[in-house]
């Protein structure tokens, strides 16, 4: 049993509550043995958050065992906890030699978060902090945050965490054409074509408006979430694991900047509307009605590096689109027609061949990201985790993507709940006598 504290700031909020607790629980039931220090601003006593806790874990846990929740959360206590008031700090305890604090918190907090924490002395070396993303809403207050929370942690202390890294399916990535070299030399500029990266939800906002309506699909999903995708499809296939962020950092520092006019004909940006008894995103709970925030984007990329010269990237995301599913297509210049990796329903390799049909093998998804990601911060792994430099070469590609949309440089179309977007995404391929791999 590997013993821990954790300390989870933002306890109360959605991704506390639906994601960090249940992967907490699974990794205690795997040998982890979690002190648990919950922290919110509600005024509550420790039974009464668990009441609220035990009601949500019903909720989130399959086939949940009584016993084993009751053991587990028997570590759990609360502590209310103003995040800009340094009083509330000096209730905190972090002796144990193995301690987290886990930020589940807005980024506008973890500056302050972080001052008032070494304030009271938590910026010991046993301590690591896990800061969740987005880290900043651009470039600019990306280094700010940064900055901040390296004046009082040292680099080794801070785990950014992305969660798609610690999906299984999204780390085999590496492993694809690392451990196989007859596809690592089709997997390049020679033979491929173009290459396609798809997140697409059914899901909408849900209760999230509140944190979805300033961030946008851009920010949510597109800065982080698919461009790590990009840059574990895109890495060379010879490098070791333990090289793995130096060489993503290679990719996203040679994502060429789109020019002007790339930035008017080669990004999409869409937003949901009514359709199928489902509501508009404007309609949405906590969404300003006249928001001109995007749940959809597709935009085409290229790559200023030596493996990748000429090859085009067409990425798209949204929200309410017509099925979820993540999945990178390979599409080669001749046959095979393409190398279908799909990340998410359920993880497979797909190779279509020239007249006849498919080959496609399912694969294992694994453990649940969040589980894996907790029990690499215990064990102290960084590599599954984002460095600053990484985030900051993301936020330089986004940024000109922001200030163009700003600048209303090109529409923001509406598509309807369950469609794939609006058309000008599928014109984005067309217009390069292409066509996305999924779609109606
Ligand atoms: C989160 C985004 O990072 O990822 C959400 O904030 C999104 O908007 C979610 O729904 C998707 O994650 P997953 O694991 O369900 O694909």
């Amino acid at each position: 049993m590997q013993e821990c504290h954790f300390i989870l700031l933002g306890a109360t909020g959605d991704l506390a509550m639906r994601k960090i607790f249940p992967a907490l629980f699974r990794a205690s039931q795997a040998g982890l043995k979690p002190s648990i220090c919950a922290c919110a601003k509600s005024p509550l006593s420790t039974p009464e958050f668990l009441d609220k806790l035990n009601t949500r874990a019903q909720e989130y846990i399959k086939s949940l065992d009584p016993s084993a929740w009751e053991d587990f959360s028997a570590n759990i206590s609360y502590t209310p906890l103003d995040l800009t008031r340094l009083e509330d700090f000096k209730a905190l305890q972090a002796t144990h030699p193995n301690t987290i604090i886990y930020f589940s918190i807005a980024p506008e907090f973890f500056a302050k978060a972080c001052q008032n924490l070494a304030a009271v002395g938590l910026n010991t070396p046993n301590i690591k902090i896990v800061l969740e993303k987005p880290l900043g809403t651009d470039l600019k207050s990306c280094q700010e945050i940064c900055q901040e929370i390296g004046q009082h942690f040292k680099e080794e202390q801070i785990y950014r965490i992305d969660h798609y890294l610690g999906k299984q399916s999204v780390h085999n990535l590496f492993y694809l054409r690392h451990n196989n070299p007859f596809l690592a030399g089709l997997l390049g500029a020679n033979y491929l074509d173009h290459v396609q990266v798809s997140v697409l939800e059914t899901l909408g906002v849900e209760s999230r408006g509140g944190f979805y309506d300033p961030m946008g699909a851009l920010r949510d999903m597109l800065q982080n979430h698919m461009l790590q995708i990009l840059a574990l499809s895109t890495i060379p296939a010879n490098i070791p694991i333990e090289r793995t962020r130096q060489a993503k950092l290679e990719i996203l520092k040679s994502l060429k900047p789109l020019s002007r006019a790339a930035l008017k004909s080669q990004v999409v940006r869409g937003q949901y509307i009514a359709g199928g008894g489902l509501k508009g995103y404007t309609e949405e709970e906590q969404v300003n009605h006249n928001s001109q925030t995007e749940t959809f984007v597709a935009l085409k990329l290229e790559l200023d590096h030596p493996s990748w010269q000429g090859v085009p990237f067409y990425l798209r995301t949204g929200k309410r689109m017509g099925i979820s599913l993540v999945q990178v297509v390979f599409v080669f210049k001749g046959p095979p027609q393409a190398l279908v990796y799909t990340i998410q329903p359920q993880c497979s390799l797909e190779l279509q061949l020239q007249g006849m049909g498919a080959l496609k093998s399912t694969l294992d998804s694994g453990m649940d990201a969040y589980e894996r990601l907790i029990l690499e911060v215990v064990a102290g792994n960084q590599a599954p985790f984002n460095h600053q430099d990484e985030l900051e070469a993301a936020w330089s590609f986004v940024d000109p993507i922001l200030q163009s949309w700003h600048e209303n440089l090109t529409p923001l179309l509406p598509y309807t709940v369950g469609s794939f977007g609006p058309q000008a995404a599928f014109d984005l391929l067309h217009q390069d006598n292409r066509e996305w791999f999924a779609h109606v």
